[in-house]
């Protein structure tokens, strides 16, 4: 028996009148003639034709949604609309039956909250083959990207003792017996017990270690797990999600900037490219989304205008200060529109007024920079005014911000003086500054949200459809 053969390959396949094998799983099986087989290479199934007349009825009866099957058979141009080659099939394998009684997926639409309660099956469906198989271009892109410019690729810790962005949403990580934690004279937990001797978490970034790195290897980048403990049950955040965070030495924020929009647009590009049918089934799968919504909500560009807009255009780059005169002066914010009013310089960006800048008013990806230090990180270059810092943040269409990024304080006693005032603990992170003590340079990073960056080119709506067991509070499922 000739070798197995990708239905993707097949389907690609110029010549004709050969032997294959192919193994899949039943999609669908009609008129106890015609198997349209799925192995998930690929979008699109391969016409498996059964001699009914001449096949065994039990066998026959087998062939249901779901099943696993081997086939054996000839591949022969065929005269049916939509594929240029099926099978004909000499011998039929069942290697895993599937009870149409009690497999959950029919062959019809499922609800996305629905597939989300059995996501061990949803890869079976077409909306999520196309979903992952997307996702996995875009990280095969972002290490081609980086490894393309030299980038160093560092894996930095999962476990750490520092909260890089200072917010305080972070899991613990123990090893306590919850029932009988180890207490100090003052009534606290004793960590010098616990497992690490010291209180740990899981990391919310791998910023810190990142400019570690950079400061001997030039340019690394990390492309990993975080994990943030914010009580956010929204369509844009999770509690576990992959990060991928460039750190440049000798770099300043324009440089950031550049470094951040030009890999933006290689992925999307590279996904456009090795992904079409996939995209232009997401296509599709959007357009007849938006059919439900009223005319003025629906997109003016299809999935596919909006990612080579994208690349066709410069970003809008503009301050903070610059986008709150914009919002301040707007008709939604005059009417009344927003939820939460643009009073004043100072105020943290909504995503109502993110996606206001980039959907209403630019129509385009924009990045804001140069933001009051009150609502940034410790860690960001602090510019002249003595009220701004060199941070920026890429918003896109439907996502709102999708990179966060900064200029970093390489000057040690501005670096300490804002670590006070944050009461950042200095003493703890007595690694990082001793990079500024050592040989500091200007340098200068940022994060892309990487399942931000999937529901983007896949034009869904829900952060929990791009990833394949999402976490998020109250649910750890699978
Ligand atoms: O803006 P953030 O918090 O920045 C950092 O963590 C920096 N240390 C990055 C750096 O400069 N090296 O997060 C970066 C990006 C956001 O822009 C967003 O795309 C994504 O990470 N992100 C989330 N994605 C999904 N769920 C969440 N809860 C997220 N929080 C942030
Ligand atoms: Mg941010």
């Amino acid at each position: 028996m000739s070798q197995r053969i990708k239905i993707k390959a097949l389907l690609e396949s110029t010549t004709t009148d050969i032997d294959v094998t192919v193994k899949g799983w039943v999609r669908t099986f009609r008129n106890n003639q015609f198997i349209a087989l799925n192995d998930g290479s690929t979008n699109n199934n391969i016409q498996v034709v059964v001699d009914f007349e001449n096949a065994n009825p039990a066998l026959l009866k087998r062939l249901t949604t779901g099943a696993a099957i081997s086939v054996f058979g000839r591949l022969v141009a065929s005269l049916g609309k939509g594929q240029t080659v099926e099978v004909k099939a000499h011998t039929i394998e069942i290697l895993g039956d599937s009870d149409p009684e009690k497999y959950p997926l029919q062959p019809k639409k499922h609800s996305l909250e629905f597939l989300r309660e059995i996501a061990h099956l949803r890869f079976r469906t077409n909306t999520f083959g196309a979903i992952f198989r997307v996702r996995n271009s875009l990280a095969y892109a972002v290490h081609q990207f980086f490894q393309e410019k030299g980038f160093v690729y560092l894996h930095t810790p999962i476990i750490t003792s520092s909260d890089a962005e200072g917010a305080g949403e972070t899991f613990h990580v123990t090893n306590f017996d919850l029932l009988n934690i180890p207490k100090t004279d003052t009534g606290e937990a004793d960590y010098k017990q616990d497992f690490f001797g010291r209180a740990t978490n899981l990391t919310v970034s791998g910023q810190l270690e990142g400019e570690l790195g950079a400061m001997a290897l030039s340019d690394i980048y990390t492309f990993g797990p975080t994990f943030r403990a914010e009580n956010s049950n929204t369509t844009r955040h999770l509690a576990e999600f992959w990060m991928i965070e460039p750190e440049m030495a000798f770099c300043d924020l324009v440089d950031n900037m550049d470094t951040a929009e030009a890999l933006l647009k290689y992925v999307i590009a590279y996904a456009l490219d090795k992904n079409k049918d996939d995209i232009e089934f997401l296509t599709q799968r959007l357009l007849e989304e938006e059919k439900q919504k009223p005319q003025q909500e629906r997109s003016e560009m299809s999935l596919t205008e909006k990612l080579q807009f994208c690349l066709d255009n410069d970003f809008e780059r503009l301050t903070y200060t610059e986008a709150i005169e914009i919002l301040k002066e707007s008709t939604p914010n005059k009417k009344k529109k927003f939820q939460y009013p643009v009073e004043g310089w100072g105020t943290d960006l909504q995503s109502e007024h993110e996606r206001y800048l980039v959907e209403k008013y630019f129509k385009k990806p924009v990045i804001l920079t140069d933001y009051p230090k009150e609502i940034k990180a410790f860690y960001m270059r602090q510019n002249d005014d003595g009220k701004t810092v060199r941070a920026m943040d890429i918003l896109f269409p439907g996502i709102g911000e999708i990179v966060g990024g900064s200029q970093r304080e390489e000057r040690l006693d501005k670096l300490e003086q804002r670590m006070d005032e944050m009461n950042i603990p200095k003493e703890e992170l007595w690694w990082y500054l001793d990079t500024r003590r050592f040989g500091a340079c200007e340098h200068a990073g940022f994060g892309l949200g990487f399942e931000r960056l999937v529901l983007f080119v896949t034009g869904m709506g829900n952060i929990r459809d791009v990833i394949p067991f999402p976490r998020f509070p109250k649910n750890a499922e699978f």
